[in-house]
């Protein structure tokens, strides 16, 4: 029986095959550009490759496009043909892809989990378990299902620095700021181009509100995350989301027009980093021109999607901010259509945290902060459950609280904000002191002599 690249028994029996097969799984591990071209070779040479053919559906679900489902339903189909001669680990990958296009990609992830269980070092399963569960806000879990397998790990396991990153962006995704430095830092000197375990310590200076020690862990990193998908872009939006807190939006508009949006796409990561960041330049009174046409039109084409909730409120974000009413419409009323009758996971996040959010997004862009702050406020609760990080959510954060302020709602305001500053291990970044100071002006006006134009648009509580 020939073994894979993490030593695990693998039903590729040609050499050649097998080689590439180990590249897709390093790939996925490293979020490398070209792992779809090495699955296209496992797939063209072994078309009964069970495994491959459901690691290429679940990596087509995984971009939350509706249009994408035929391709994934082939790849099951194609994969159920060649059970019988699976293996089974090889077996639960085709269950996993089986139950997300049911539904319920958290069943997919207890798949994952189950492989894990006879096979711990299996780290395609691990990050297949993990990137499931970021997709499904599923930050405990995510710690949790690492740190079941690290004792499992020697150090010269291939999958090793892939491992430490995950574990340093759970640690960064649960407060332990302190460690998933430390954490991600390894995993970097493990695994030179683990561009998630570099970002990991990103976030970390990110949620503890170091922006200029986040810009002196990634400049000169670059080749971290040059290899990559484009996760690159992502990594680039933090870098802009550093500069941003330091004041320094003309960087911040320069890595937009040269790196986060240099493929106008409408891939909803893509469209997810470029869309929060012009609204927190709005946020700062920063002014992004002719920006949000582009993307505006393409998540104009995005409305009926529902794939995703996390992708549709950052289409919403890209309709508000280009003025789009009519569109903007459609796509809270399906958003709400959606959550009315929730037959899978996804249908039932539509409805809570969707609903909410998405008619708080809706009134922000009408200027009716009032409602859009009661409506963004009741979408805290649950917000985790729209995927993503902390980092990626804080955008609906700061709009719930400068709809909020705008109000005129500064002791919520404040609860808020202090809730922010608990989870951010007790530090606070620019963004939170200028709105604190903000507040303390209007309520002060006589004796504060930051009192000006800005604390005055402030209206009474
Ligand atoms: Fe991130």
């Amino acid at each position: 029986m020939a073994q894979d690249i993490f030593g695990q028994d693998c039903s590729l029996s040609d050499a050649r095959v097998l080689n590439e097969w180990n590249a897709v799984q390093i790939g996925v591990l490293a979020h490398a550009a070209r792992t779809a071209d090495h699955l296209g070779a496992v797939l063209a040479a072994a078309p009964d490759f069970a495994l491959g053919q459901a690691i290429k559906g679940l990596s087509v679900l995984m971009l939350g496009r509706s249009e994408l489902r035929p391709v994934a339903q082939d790849a099951l189909r194609d994969a159920r043909a060649a059970f019988d001669t699976a293996l089974p680990r090889e077996r639960k990958y085709v269950e996993a892809l089986a139950a997300w296009l049911d539904g319920a990609p958290s069943r997919t992830v207890a798949l994952m989990e189950e492989v894990l269980t006879d096979w711990p070092c299996d780290t395609l399963a691990m990050k297949l378990s993990h990137g499931t569960r970021f997709i499904l806000g599923d930050a405990r879990g995510m710690r949790a299902s690492v740190e079941r397998v690290l004792p499992a790990y020697s150090a010269d396991h291939p999958g090793h620095g892939y491992l430490l990153g995950c574990h340093a962006f759970a640690l960064e995704e649960t407060g332990e700021y302190d460690r998933a430095e430390i954490t991600g830092r390894q995993a970097l000197w493990t695994a030179p181009d683990d561009a998630w375990g570099l970002h990991a310590v990103a976030h970390v200076h990110d949620m503890t509100g170091n922006a200029r020690a986040g810009l002196d862990w990634l400049e000169g990193r670059e080749e971290a995350w040059a290899h990559c998908n484009n996760f690159r872009y992502h990594v680039w939006w933090h870098k802009a989301l550093m500069h941003l807190d330091l004041g320094e939006a003309d960087a911040v508009l320069r890595l937009y027009d040269t790196e986060v949006r240099k493929d106008k796409t409408d891939d909803y990561r893509d469209i997810s980093n470029a869309t929060s960041l012009l609204m927190r330049l709005e946020l700062e009174g920063i002014t992004v021109g002719d920006r949000w046409e582009e993307l505006a039109n393409l998540c104009a084409g995005r409305t009926e999607d529902g794939s995703l909730i996390f992708a549709d409120l950052h289409y919403l974000l890209g309709l508000v901010g280009g003025d789009r009413r009519t569109a903007t419409q459609r796509l809270v009323q399906r958003i709400r259509a959606d959550g009315a009758n929730p037959t899978t996971e996804a249908a039932q996040r539509m409805a809570d945290p969707g609903c909410a959010a998405a008619l708080g997004l809706e009134a922000f862009g009408e200027g009716d902060y009032r409602t859009a702050f009661g409506y963004l406020a009741k979408s805290r609760d649950s917000l985790q459950l729209a995927g993503g990080s902390h980092a990626q959510r804080d955008v609906f954060e700061r709009m719930t609280i400068d709809a909020g302020l705008r109000a005129g709602n500064w002791s919520q305001v404040e609860a808020i904000l202090e809730d922010r500053r608990r989870k951010r291990g007790g530090t606070e970044d620019n963004y939170a002191q200028a709105r604190r100071a903000l507040i303390a002006s209007a309520r002060n006006p006589r004796t504060d002599s930051r009192n000006n134009g800005d604390a005055q648009s402030v209206p009474a509580e």
